[in-house]
């Protein structure tokens, strides 16, 4: 099951997994994109591919996605946590419905996903989770790195809990990916440097040599890689003054 399959990083790791042979459950809200995107992944791969419609934002939405989880007689044996979405503009300047709406996606939704698609596979000693987060999670970023912060954190804590199960839990951290993301949170991106940008589908090759190696966080790129160990060094303060600005005001970039 992948969350959010209908663009971008989703989108991928869709593909991916059908190329691979597996049969899958889109999940995200627009429908039509849902079934289009279905039918394509059938059509190509020969695949068995399920839609479920639902809101992440909404109790219905994750409710019906967890029942969908704990159904023992059609078991998922992958999920991979990965709608989410930006919102422009700094602390105070985002709407709180927005900050709230982003907390739901990115950690609750989350939260009771992994939670019920665990237990299943816990009884069956295997399968995996992936839950995406971003490399926003290591530097000051508004709630969009503190909910990601999370992300890593529960899913690094999540894993360590369940070694030895058989189950497989991995937080997924790229950098500047070319999505649907930037445009739809209305963000600027002509101050972000080329060589930052990734591309979705390699970003997926990757992730799914470092689940099989069994990481518990992923950060897919060399480039990346490298620029979090120098992060890890800088003074949060100075670290603050750049990552919390770009893509985020109001104005121009
Ligand atoms: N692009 C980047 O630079 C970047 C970097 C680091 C991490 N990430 C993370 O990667 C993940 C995927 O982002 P992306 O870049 O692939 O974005 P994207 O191209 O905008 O795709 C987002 C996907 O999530 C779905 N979605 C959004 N809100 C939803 C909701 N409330 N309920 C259900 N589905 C929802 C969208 O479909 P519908 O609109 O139909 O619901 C779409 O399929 C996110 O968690 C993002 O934070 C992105």
């Amino acid at each position: 099951m992948v969350t959010g399959a209908t663009a971008g990083i989703g989108a991928a790791f869709a593909r991916r997994l059908a190329a691979d042979g597996h049969n899958l459950v889109l999940v995200a809200r627009n429908e039509d994109r849902l079934r289009e995107h279905a039918a394509e992944l059938h059509d190509r791969h020969g695949v068995e591919v399920g839609v479920l419609p639902a809101d992440l934002a909404s109790e219905e939405g994750i409710a019906a996605v967890e029942e969908r989880l704990a159904d023992r007689k059609h078991p998922v044996d992958l999920l991979v946590n990965n709608a989410g979405f930006g919102n422009k503009g700094e602390f105070l300047e985002v709407p709180m419905a927005d900050e709230l709406a982003m907390l739901k996606v990115h950690c609750e939704a989350v939260l009771r996903l992994t939670s019920a698609a665990v237990t299943g596979m816990r009884e069956r000693r295997r399968g995996g989770v992936v839950n995406v987060a971003s490399v926003a999670a290591f530097v000051p970023r508004g709630t969009y790195g503190a909910s990601k912060a999370w992300v890593v954190q529960f899913t690094q804590g999540a894993a360590r809990d369940l070694a030895g199960s058989g189950v497989r839990l991995m937080a997924l951290c790229p950098g500047f990916v070319r999505t649907e993301f930037h445009e739809r949170a209305g963000m600027g991106t002509d101050n972000i440097p080329g060589w930052m940008w990734l591309d979705a589908d390699n970003l997926v090759d990757a992730a799914m040599k470092d689940l099989a190696r069994g990481r518990s966080v992923s950060i897919p790129d060399p480039r990346y890689k490298a620029l979090m160990g120098v992060v890890k060094l800088a003074p949060r303060n100075l670290l603050g003054g750049v990552t919390s600005r770009t893509g985020r005001k109001y104005g121009p970039q």
